[in-house]
């Protein structure tokens, strides 16, 4: 990998070229974040954890008729993925109340959402990743219409897969956020589906399974993917 062109570094993740236009590789880091970059920490492992987990997430929402840029893993931390035209555009779900929608409306945290709820959030650091709506993608430009209705339509239809599939190993999926882009003008889901960019609580106890271990400092983040990736029936593999 180390001669291979960089293209883009995010908080977590590392892009590059790939041996053909259409394709990167994703390099997974052990680099942790949270609230928008101010906090970073690495984790050792997480690197390989995150990019097994995305990897067995995205073969079953592929299997589910969602189309996704996952092609296939390299090694323990890096896979080849289609070559997305990126939509700046963050797309999440809830479930149940947590984060930042109990401190915008003052809900309490883990009430039932009932339909789950759809939300928008721009894709930018600086301005603390603001909420937007549907109108705002398609003044500024960020996606047409349709191809918004199609986000929308995608995120809920991941939901119906993934929800069953923690529940099946006794979590409960909060919520999550999605990104997409297009891939020969077909939108496409892009990034990752990791326990970095959902909640996961264990069904019984509500116990946190997911990256508010590390933004509330809770300890063992890593140890707590690892399970939450045995209970999927997930073997991991941490050697490059
Ligand atoms: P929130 O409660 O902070 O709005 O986040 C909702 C879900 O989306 C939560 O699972 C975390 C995830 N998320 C990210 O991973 N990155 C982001 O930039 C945002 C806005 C949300
Ligand atoms: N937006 C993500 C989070 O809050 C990542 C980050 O902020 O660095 O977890």
């Amino acid at each position: 990998m180390e001669s291979a062109k960089q293209l883009y570094a995010g908080k977590a993740k590392s892009v590059y070229e790939a041996q053909d236009p259409d394709h990167v590789v994703i390099a997974f880091r052990d680099d942790t974040s949270a609230f928008d970059g101010a906090k970073v920490e690495q984790l050792e492992r997480k690197g390989a954890v995150n990019n097994q987990f995305n990897a067995f997430i995205m073969d079953r929402l592929a299997g589910a008729g969602i189309p996704t840029h996952f092609e296939r893993r390299l090694s323990a931390r890096e896979s080849l993925c289609k070559r997305l035209e990126m939509i700046p555009v963050e797309c999440v779900v809830r479930n149940l109340a947590a984060g930042s929608l109990c401190r915008r409306l003052g809900i309490d945290e883990g009430r039932e959402l009932e339909p789950p709820t759809f939300e928008l959030f721009l894709k930018d650091d600086e301005r603390g990743d603001p909420m937007i709506n549907e109108s705002h993608v398609e003044t500024f430009g960020w996606a047409t219409s349709e191809q918004m209705a199609r986000m929308k339509e995608l995120t809920y239809q991941v939901n119906e897969v993934l929800r069953g599939l923690f529940l099946d190993g006794g979590m409960l999926l909060v919520d999550y956020k999605l990104e997409f882009g297009l891939f020969r003008g077909e939108v496409t889901l892009g990034d990752e589906f990791t326990p970095d960019g959902c909640r996961l609580w264990d069904r019984d106890t509500r116990e946190k399974m997911d990256k508010d271990r590390f933004r509330q400092g809770l300890g063992s983040v890593v140890e707590t993917y690892e399970g939450v990736a045995r209970r999927l029936g997930l073997e991991l593999e941490l050697d490059d």
